[in-house]
């Protein structure tokens, strides 16, 4: 047996098996890029084996949505990007023969279980980390086309396209031999991957990398080392250092003037029809005088090895997206779904997913323009504002000004912003819209504060039960509901909590 993640290869036999036998399947999914492209696999996958289905989208699966669902009327429900952190609510109906679940998650599972059931946490590999739930999702397509092959899809790689075919789908799928196996969806997981924030040291690592590796062998990915920062083919050039934050390099980092006196200090040519040139619009050698002047400039400024060296990273693109497009990154991808799913769009993203270019890839981007819109509102008043600090945590509350569905986007965002201790756990507290009386949390970490023992899934679950609330997620980054007015005292557990985990002064541990 095939699998790109043998580990889990048994267990999405069994769940193949399962959803080739279904008469109809309800595809239900999470409403992030991780969720959309989990759809989008799933989808794919049903698609080309004839199995009817319909796609769902949530944003948190609570008792009562799976309730809904078990109402729809589906023997089978595909539940991907969410499911095992709930799986009591949903065995409960199971047990009661409403529909026979099967999973494809990355989320800490809850204490029941059931028989179909793929998760990289339940074979030792980290679903923070190493597996999206798109991954997940594309070992589970991967085993469908190797269960459900009648010959037509049994070639099993032998004949996979190689890294230098043409660009630019083909006319007829049923032709296209990255489709064998269901490898040109390894694309669609890769951006999942990237979508949930799942690089460590700037690249895909374990079961995410190997996944990578199937998308390059079928000529749908290329991987390269490159400069690691967001708006490699749109961004102007100056504007792609002006905004990248990750590694502040003091004078061209949030510095307009600062970035363009960098570039025009270069050998390169900075404007092409007197437009800006974007990244990918410079040749190899030129890129090469922009990494090596940014190096020499930040050494120049101070910034410490360690920091530098984040400066390069691996680079997902996808070779059958139009150059200079979102699409063609996959970090750029994963925003503009993103922009669509938290925005209840999600049927927007999964189009574009699917391969819409025409009515709902212009949609998408007119979505992804709000979406910056947003996010750098909310950043900027997070910035004016600021954060108060607690013992071993910092927090904010945004209450009706920052979107719940984007809350923990800017959170994240903020831990690189002046003002905010990068190196302390960021709580980020917003209204929900459809329910008065609650509050979304958003919980970020890093990870060199998970490798001293900080579990923000732990402490979210923990905390927010407490006060009645609930919550989980993953150690770098989870969420969780909390009835409103109770936010200080859940903080005041967070904090305790976090305190206990990294050794702080917070805790007694
Ligand atoms: O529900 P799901 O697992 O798909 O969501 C993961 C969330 O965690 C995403 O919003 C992602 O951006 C965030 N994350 C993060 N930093 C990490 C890992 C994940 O902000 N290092
Ligand atoms: O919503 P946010 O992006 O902060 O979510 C971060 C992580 O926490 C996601 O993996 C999400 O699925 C999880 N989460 C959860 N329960 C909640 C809220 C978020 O498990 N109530
Ligand atoms: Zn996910």
């Amino acid at each position: 047996m095939d699998s790109p993640v043998p580990a889990l290869a048994d267990r999405a036999a069994a769940a193949a098996d399962r959803l080739l036998a279904a008469d109809s399947v309800l595809l239900a999914s999470h409403i992030d890029a991780d969720g959309l492209t989990s759809a989008a696999v799933g989808a794919t996958a049903l698609e080309r084996a004839g199995i009817a289905f319909e796609v769902t989208f949530k944003k948190q699966l609570d008792a009562a949505e799976i309730e809904t669902i078990a109402n729809a009327g589906f023997e089978t429900v595909l539940f991907t990007d969410f499911g095992s952190g709930q799986l009591e609510h949903i065995v409960q109906h199971e047990r009661e023969g409403a529909f026979t679940p099967v999973i494809a998650d990355h989320h800490q599972p809850a204490d029941a279980d059931t028989e179909y059931h793929v998760n990289p946490l339940l074979e030792g590999i980290d679903g923070g980390g190493e597996l999206s739930g798109a991954g997940t999702t594309y070992v589970l397509a991967r085993a469908m086309a190797e269960c459900g092959s009648d010959g037509s899809q049994a070639t099993d790689g032998v004949d996979i396209r190689p890294a230098s075919s043409p660009a630019g789908p083909p006319a007829d799928p049923s032709h296209d031999h990255a489709t064998a196996g269901n490898r040109d969806l390894a694309a669609l997981a890769v951006v999942g991957a990237v979508g949930d924030m799942q690089t460590v040291d700037g690249e895909l690592i374990g079961a995410n990398a190997a996944i990578a590796a199937e998308g390059v062998a079928a000529g749908v990915l290329d991987t390269a080392t490159d400069l690691a920062m967001y708006g490699t083919q749109t961004r102007p050039l100056p504007k792609l250092l002006e905004y990248a934050s990750d590694v502040r390099i003091p004078g061209i980092t949030n510095s307009q003037s600062g970035s363009i006196r960098f570039l025009e200090g270069l050998d390169v040519d900075l404007r092409r029809d007197g437009d800006w040139r974007t990244w990918a619009d410079l040749r190899h050698e030129e890129r090469q005088a922009v990494v090596s002047g940014l190096v020499q400039h930040a050494v120049s400024r101070g910034v410490p090895p360690d920091r530098i060296n984040q400066l390069v990273g691996s680079s997902y693109t996808l070779t059958r997206e139009e150059p200079g497009t979102v699409l063609r990154d996959a970090s750029e991808f994963s925003t503009l779904l993103n922009a669509t799913a938290r925005y209840e769009r999600a049927d927007v993203g999964l189009a574009v997913c699917l391969g819409d270019r025409a009515q709902a890839f212009a949609e998408a981007e007119r979505l992804l323009r709000r979406h910056r819109r947003n996010l750098s509102e909310g950043l900027d008043w997070v910035a004016s504002s600021g954060v108060t600090r607690e013992t071993n945590v910092q927090w904010f509350h945004a209450e009706d000004r920052i979107r719940e569905t984007i809350v923990g986007i800017v959170a994240g965002m903020a831990l690189g912003a002046d003002g905010v201790d990068p190196d302390r756990p960021i709580v980020g507290f917003a209204y929900k819209t459809d329910a008065e009386d609650e509050t979304k949390v958003s919980a970020r970490g890093t990870p060199r504060l998970t490798g001293r023992g900080l579990d923000l899934a732990d402490v979210m679950d923990e905390a927010s039960s407490r006060v009645g609330g609930e919550g989980g997620g993953h150690a770098v980054a989870a969420g969780a509901t909390v009835p409103r007015g109770k936010e200080s005292a859940f903080l005041e557990v967070v904090d305790e909590l976090v305190g206990v985990q990294v050794g702080g002064s917070g805790g007694d541990g």
